[in-house]
Order: C-alpha cells, then sequence, then structure tokens
C-alpha cells in the first residue's frame, strides 16, 4: 500500500466549478473557465456566487434577481441573534460562526433535502446571511448596537456598513468585493475538500459548512492571515522584518502567508490581485502595514526562495478596512462560501462516498489479556 501523505497531488474528482494550471510558468486560476483577473476587474461578489452556483454569468436580469434574493436573505432569524448574545464575548468569531452555520440548520424543515432546487435555497441563504452572522456578533461582544441590514448596499457596501455603523467609501467597498471574490474559489483547499467529504456521505449542506468552517480555521489554511498580522503587529517597522525572518527561519519555524500546495515556485495569482489593493488602501489610509508586508516578502524570498499565498497581503488590506484581527478567517469564509455551496451541490449531483483507506503501522494479532493478568 503506497501511502500519499497529505493526498499531495492526488486527483479525488471531477470538478467543472475552478481550474488551477501552471503554463509556462505562470499559474492561472479560472471559476467556471473565467479568469480571476478578468473576475477581479470587472466583476462584483454577487455575480461570482451566481456564476459558481449556476455555472454561467448571469444576464443583468438574472444578476437583479439574485442580488435581490440576497438582500431579502440578509437579516437573520431571532434565535440566531439570540445565540450570538448568548455566546461569550471571548469565542473567536469563526467558532461564532460555525455554531451559528450549525443553529441555522436547525430552523430549516427541509434541512435533510438536497436535492438541487433547495440545495440553492440552502446556498442563497448562507452566502446572505454569513457577513450579518460576523457583524452581529462583532457588535453584540464589544457592546455595540446592532446594525441591521440596508437594502440600498451591495453585498460587500453592507458588510462593512453593518461592522461599522457607516457607509463605506467606494474604494473600500471595491476593495472587500474584489477581496471576496479572490476568496470565493479555490479547486480542493482542504475546507471545500472537508466540505465534500460530509457532503460524500449526503449530509445536510449546514454539517458539509459547519466542516468547511472548522477545517478554514486552521493556521496552515485560512487561519494563516490572522498570524500575518501578529507577525506584522510584531515586526512593526519594514527595517526589522529581515532579521525578523532570518532568525525565524533559523529556529525552522514557518513565515506564516508563504507557501502552497499548488504554487510551488510559481506566483499565486491572487496575491498579485490583493497586493495591487493592499497598495491602493495603503495609499489612502495607514502605509505601516503594506510597507512591513513588502519587506518581509522581500525577506522570506531571499532566505528561503517562498512566495506569499493569498493570506498574506489580504492581512494588510483586512486592517485598512478596520477589520479586527481575529475576524480576518471570518472574511475569508463570507468569500468561500459562493465556492464551498457551489461544491456541495456538484458532490451531491454525481456522488460517491469519500472514504480512503489508512496503511495500518500499529501493533498486530496481540493476545488478549484479562484486565486482572495485566502488569
Ligand atoms: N515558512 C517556512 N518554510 C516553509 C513554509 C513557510 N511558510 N512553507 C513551506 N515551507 C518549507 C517547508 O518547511 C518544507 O521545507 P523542507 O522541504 O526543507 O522541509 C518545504 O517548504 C515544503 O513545505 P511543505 O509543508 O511540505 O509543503 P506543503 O505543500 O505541505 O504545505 C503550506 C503548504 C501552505 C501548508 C505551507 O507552505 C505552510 O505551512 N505555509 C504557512 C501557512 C500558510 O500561509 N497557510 C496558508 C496557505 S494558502 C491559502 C489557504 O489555504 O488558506
Amino acid at each position: 500500500m503506497e501511502v500519499l501523505e497529505g493526498l499531495k497531488d492526488v486527483v479525488v474528482c471531477e470538478s467543472e466549478i475552478s481550474r488551477i494550471v501552471i503554463e509556462n510558468g505562470e499559474a492561472v486560476l479560472e471559476y467556471r473557465g473565467y479568469n480571476i483577473h478578468d473576475l477581479a476587474k470587472y466583476s462584483t461578489y454577487e455575480e461570482v456566487a451566481y456564476l459558481l452556483l449556476y455555472g454561467e454569468l448571469p444576464s443583468k436580469s438574472e444578476l437583479e434577481l439574485f442580488s435581490e434574493e440576497l438582500k431579502e436573505r440578509r437579516e437573520l432569524p431571532p434565535q440566531v441573534i439570540g445565540l450570538l448574545s448568548n455566546l461569550s464575548p471571548f469565542s473567536h468569531p469563526m467558532v461564532a460562526l460555525r455554531t451559528s452555520v450549525s443553529y441555522l440548520g436547525t430552523l430549516d424543515k427541509y434541512i435533510h433535502h438536497i436535492d438541487e432546487e433547495k440545495s440553492l435555497e440552502k446556498a442563497k441563504n448562507l452566502i446572505a446571511k454569513l457577513p450579518t452572522i460576523v457583524a452581529y456578533f462583532h457588535r453584540i461582544r464589544t457592546g455595540q448596537k446592532l446594525i441591521h441590514p440596508n437594502e440600498e448596499l451591495s453585498h460587500a457596501e453592507n458588510f462593512l456598513y453593518m461592522l461599522h455603523g457607516e457607509i463605506p467609501s467606494e474604494v473600500e467597498a471595491r476593495a472587500l468585493d474584489v477581496d471576496l471574490i479572490l476568496h470565493a474559489d479555490h479547486e480542493l483547499n482542504a475546507s471545500t475538500f472537508a466540505a465534500r467529504v460530509a457532503a460524500s456521505t449526503l449530509a445536510d449542506m449546514y454539517a458539509c459548512v459547519v466542516a468547511a468552517t472548522g477545517t478554514l480555521m486552521g493556521p496552515l489554511h485560512g487561519g494563516a492571515s490572522q498570524k500575518v498580522m501578529e507577525m506584522l503587529r510584531e515586526v512593526a517597522v519594514p527595517w526589522r522584518a529581515e532579521s525578523y525572518v532570518k532568525e525565524k527561519l533559523e529556529r525552522g519555524e514557518r513565515i506564516m502567508g508563504f507557501g502552497h500546495r499548488v504554487y510551488k515556485n510559481v506566483v499565486d495569482p491572487r496575491t498579485i490581485e490583493l497586493k495591487i489593493l493592499a497598495k491602493k488602501l495603503a495609499e489612502l489610509k495607514d502605509p505601516r502595514w503594506y510597507k512591513i508586508s513588502e519587506a518581509i516578502e522581500e525577506a522570506v524570498r531571499k532566505y528561503k526562495g517562498l512566495l506569499p499565498n493569498v493570506d498574506f497581503y489580504s492581512a494588510s488590506v483586512y486592517a485598512n478596512l478596520g477589520i479586527p484581527d481575529d475576524m480576518f478567517i471570518c472574511i475569508f469564509a463570507l468569500g468561500r462560501i459562493a465556492g464551498w455551496t457551489a461544491h456541495i451541490i456538484e458532490q451531491y449531483k454525481d456522488n460517491t462516498l469519500i472514504r480512503p483507506r489508512a496503511k495500518y503501522v500499529g501493533p498486530v494479532r496481540r493476545k488478549y489479556i484479562p484486565i486482572e493478568e495485566r502488569g
């Protein structure tokens, strides 16, 4: 039995959702065949969510209808607001998020229906409600009044409005919009795979999304952005970056926000866009985080030859959008929910139970000794 550690380079399913390919030393990422750079330039998160769920870009009227459907679903049931109010204010926002997703399942009388129509309904509900859960939890834990969703605002604008209580500037809203687009899907990353494993047992969509949110939280996956921010704060000034990186690497420690399972020695195309966003926000707001990030990027390239991943420049973007450090992973989830739900629906449609094997390496054929006779 050959062991394929970490399922590196193992292809476990066919998918029509996103494609990563390395062409002439350059990585290309496409959602449903559309290049991520085009989507970042021309699209909106609502349009990309539609594309991921339905497989095609929407017409003008389809997009209007879809955006309306999301707006109508933004408000939370009072039971979920009650749950958020009862959580310890010290709970990590990702734990509050995954607990709320599970709770939403208890309020859905069609929870166990996995046909496409009901699944799309659940997906729209989750895409619309996740931002409200995150914003409400933050306001509750900081003792602030809830800011209810505003139907005049887009998905990204409305999230920042519910979080801060102020309508964001165009630049801020667009920065978050593009960030959500860039995080919306990424083939079989660990959290999407977790969602598909759950879906392959025909578990309900809430269970699959809980599996995904739990998996995303780890520092080797979406949790990296929060760790990046801890590093930016620790480094504090660009000139300290080089010695910080050198010493950390000498101690055999990992630099968060660098390296990738798929993009080995090639630039992650999302990083290009995120660096542009981080720079733009730095010019308008606090330039510190971007400058420190650039210095760290240079030092990691020099001492380890590693490139930044999607979580690296996301940190400076979020910091300049006034998002608290411990909510960075939640922003990843607000984007990725479109991809997770699209993958869950795809898995339900053409399902084979995902159940690999393990090579047993423990003791074998041991003689059972009654408890009285054990030493
Ligand atoms: N800092 C220092 N060394 C690293 C790093 C890093 N960030 N990433 C990889 N390496 C080294 C690693 O020590 C190993 O070196 P050696 O062969 O000398 O032992 C080599 O590079 C290969 O690493 P690996 O762990 O075998 O590679 P992997 O494909 O299993 O891991 C990774 C990918 C993302 C887990 C890893 O690069 C990492 O731990 N990065 C830091 C955490 C991070 O930024 N995670 C976000 C991932 S991207 C977006 C997302 O999924 O959320």
